[in-house]
């Protein structure tokens, strides 16, 4: 099993949208996938139509040590299931904060679920905190969605500069391109600029409409526009994804 964290210390930049697309292609491969729902917003659970059925399931899964098995529920495609987020992921900061094994119990949460799927597709509320560095050490892969633009770019150095201070394994860091405008001369020369650094895919998402409408169909892009350009630029990404990370 690969997990796969969608990450970054800022709000608003794709990780949802990369979350929700990329699990559904996994899934398409005939990859047993979950998405876990981290973000106390809910917006891929929001997207894949799934409420939560366990009361306070999140909070729950870590104070209680529920099983897992428990909160998982089917998201009505083929091979996806889901933890859906509740309102309750928003305490998750106090509980971990206050567990002293915090880190190995989000590591067991993954061994649990290890069996019966192939990928985990965590999908994580923005900032540094308790709850990013519990991820940071649990999951295989932290993909960063990044917008290229200058504030960007720091954001981008702060994250590495905190895998480096906190000695994490950086290599598990990789990043994708998303709303860009190539138009944009600064979009260009940051791509140019980031791309130096080989942690970022080749392939990127275009700033595009058809993404933007996810919300409108809440369903994943293949689905409700399977032969748009948006679709084949999640695809495209997928697939050098996958030619990285599956030996
Ligand atoms: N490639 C794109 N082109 C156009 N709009 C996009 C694209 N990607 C995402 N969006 C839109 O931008 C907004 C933010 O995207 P998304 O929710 O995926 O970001 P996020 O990083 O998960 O945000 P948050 O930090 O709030 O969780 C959404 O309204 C989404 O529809
Ligand atoms: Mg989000």
């Amino acid at each position: 099993m690969i997990s796969i964290a969608l990450y970054n210390l800022k709000g608003g930049v794709g990780k949802t949208a990369t979350c929700v697309n990329l699990s559904y292609l996994a899934a398409q491969d005939g990859y047993k996938v979950l998405l876990w729902d981290l973000d106390p917003q809910g917006s891929t659970s929001f997207y894949y139509d799934v409420s939560p059925k366990v009361k306070a399931g999140t909070s729950r899964l870590f104070s209680e040590q529920l099983d897992p098995a428990s909160l998982i529920m089917q998201t009505g495609y083929e091979n996806i299931d889901i933890i859906p987020a509740d309102l309750t992921a928003r305490n998750l900061e106090l509980i971990l904060e206050e567990m002293k094994s915090s880190r190995r119990r989000f590591k067991t949460i993954l061994h649990q679920l290890e069996k019966q799927y192939d990928f985990v597709f965590m999908d994580c509320p923005p900032g540094f905190s308790v709850l990013s560095e519990n991820i940071f050490h649990a999951a295989d892969i932290v993909l960063m969605p990044t917008i290229p633009t200058t504030l960007s770019v720091r954001t981008y150095e702060a994250v590495k500069q905190y895998f480096a201070e906190k000695s994490l394994d950086s290599s598990k860091l990789m990043c994708c391109f998303t709303m860009v405008d190539i138009r944009k001369n600064m979009h260009n020369e940051i791509i140019e600029e980031l791309s130096r650094d080989r942690k970022f895919f080749a392939n990127y998402i275009p700033y595009l409409s058809d993404v933007e409408k996810m919300g409108l169909h809440q369903a994943p892009l293949a689905v409700y526009a399977p032969g748009s350009y948006a679709a084949r630029c999640f695809s495209d990404l997928w697939e050098e994804m996958k030619e990285g990370i599956i030996a």
